[in-house]
């Protein structure tokens, strides 16, 4: 938790962002596992943590934006409480830590917005992701849970992208301390890439470097030898002697301040002629990411200068042909990257994804592009100062996707079908960086994870 200062700022930038009504933050409950009382690891909303900065279950956080009043709902333990989970602060204690004088029973939230229901003032609320939060904001406001989104208010969910986009130096300060077991995490995968591993036992290492770091992984762990499917979760497989193992991974600090890196591993501890050379152009395209990546430009532009990259390397080794600028105008390049070049990073690993990616990776000026590849990119709009964004490049052979367009010739003038049979079970290659926008370009947070080929091999 930072000071209460940070916190009354924040909410106090927030009041004047928003012109008038109730703003209401409900933060996350317990959820269950299996049963009740045996619940997943507590894991607050990122954007009630932003302004209310508290990280226990079944609070909500209320601003009046015309009187300015800030008040926090919830319950203070009981006897039987205390005696399972031992003594705890008292909310009224806790909520002084963050700059809230005024703290509510839970049960009162109800009768505060029906006053204010009444009184015709409208209530400002963020689309809610959980199931419990659903239900609750359907039990206050009596809107369908189906109709909620739709009902969220973009005011409110403006406002709060401008100020969770720009990271304050102190949150970068978090991003970093999240990089620094990040960078453990994936050494330690390089040196246990050997022959015969069980992908399983890299990933559970992984998740415990996360854990002992003070927090937890800030997304499951994708690692596999099959790195051609994007998210991959299975780690069933053995290593295999001459095969590429993609890990990626990052941890959460205790904060919830994100990391997320990605390095593609040859297994043995030498990538093949093959691999070294797709390996070669991801890293390219990868530098290029960084390269261009400065206050000012698009993101949206630096995807596509990537792109171009990567279909040059392509075309280099026979495997695209004709103009690049055409062949990525046209979205040959998808075929091999179906994804984005990056995204925002913060308290979440996809920053603000829950708020509707429309908000926070495109404006007025930058909209998404409906085009098979680019459609995915998480971020389009320009690039300011204090952004921390992933520059995560890959080229994958995904045999079902080059078999859709081998038959329906889709981009066949730019792509060389037949030169791909060799490379069907080749897998796939990204890198993932998470850099910082600075006033004059760029920095990457946290010690490189090695992403040089003879770098990799050395480490392992
Ligand atoms: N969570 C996977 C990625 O964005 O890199
Ligand atoms: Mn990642
Ligand atoms: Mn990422």
């Amino acid at each position: 938790m930072f000071e209460s200062e940070t916190y009354i700022s924040r909410r106090k930038k927030l009041n004047q962002k928003v012109s008038d009504g109730i703003i209401l933050l409900p933060g996350n409950t317990e959820s269950p596992m299996n049963y009740a009382d045996n619940t997943y690891y507590f894991r607050q909303d990122s954007s009630f943590l932003y302004f209310f900065g508290l990280d226990f279950p079944k609070l909500a956080g209320l601003i009046d934006t015309d009187s300015g009043e800030e008040i926090i709902f919830g319950d203070d333990l009981s006897l039987d409480d205390v005696i399972w989970m031992g003594p705890q602060k008292s909310l009224k204690e806790r909520a002084i830590e963050v700059g809230v004088s005024r703290t509510y029973a839970y049960k009162n939230l109800q009768r505060v917005l029906e006053e204010a229901i009444s009184k015709g003032r409208k209530i400002h609320f963020l689309p809610p992701y959980r199931g419990e939060n659903k239900i609750l904001l359907h039990e206050l406001l009596g809107i369908p849970v189906s109709k909620l989104k739709d009902n969220s208010s973009i005011e409110l969910i403006k406002a709060v992208v401008s100020l969770r986009s720009v990271k304050e130096a102190q949150e970068i300060e978090e991003i970093r301390k999240a990089c620094a077991v990040g960078y453990q995490m994936h050494v330690s995968a390089m040196k246990m890439a050997k022959v015969g591993v069980w992908e399983q036992t890299i990933t559970g290492t992984m998740e415990g470097i996360a854990s002992a770091g003070g927090g937890m992984i800030s997304f499951p762990i994708i690692l596999s030898q099959n790195g051609e499917t994007l998210h991959n979760h299975d780690h069933s497989q053995i290593l295999q002697d001459g095969r590429l193992l993609i890990a990626d991974a990052g941890a959460e600090v205790g904060s919830h301040y994100a990391s997320d890196f990605t390095r593609t591993i040859p297994v043995g501890g030498k990538f093949s002629q093959m691999q070294r050379e797709i390996y070669e152009i991801v890293l390219a395209a990868n530098n290029c990411g960084r390269e261009l990546t400065q206050p000012g430009s698009t993101y949206l532009s630096v995807h596509l200068a990537a792109a171009e990259v990567m279909a040059t390397g392509l075309k280099n080794l026979g495997l695209m042909k004709g103009n690049v600028k055409e062949a990525v105008a046209s979205g040959a390049h998808a075929l091999f990257m179906p994804h984005g070049l990056g995204h925002m990073m913060g308290l979440d690993v996809h920053d603000m994804e829950d708020l509707g990616q429309i908000y926070v990776g495109f404006d007025d000026e930058i909209r998404p592009v409906n085009q098979f590849g680019t459609a995915s990119l998480r971020l389009g709009r320009k690039l300011q100062p204090g952004f921390v964004i992933t520059n995560e490049p890959g080229i994958y052979f995904i045999p079902s996707l080059i078999a859709k367009w081998k038959a329906e010739k889709i981009n066949a003038d730019f792509i060389n079908f037949d030169r791909l049979e060799s490379y069907l079970n080749f897998g796939g290659v990204r890198i993932e960086d998470d850099i910082l926008v600075t006033e004059t370009g760029c920095e990457i947070l946290g010690e490189r994870i090695p992403a040089i080929a003879d770098e990799v091999e050395d480490t392992m």
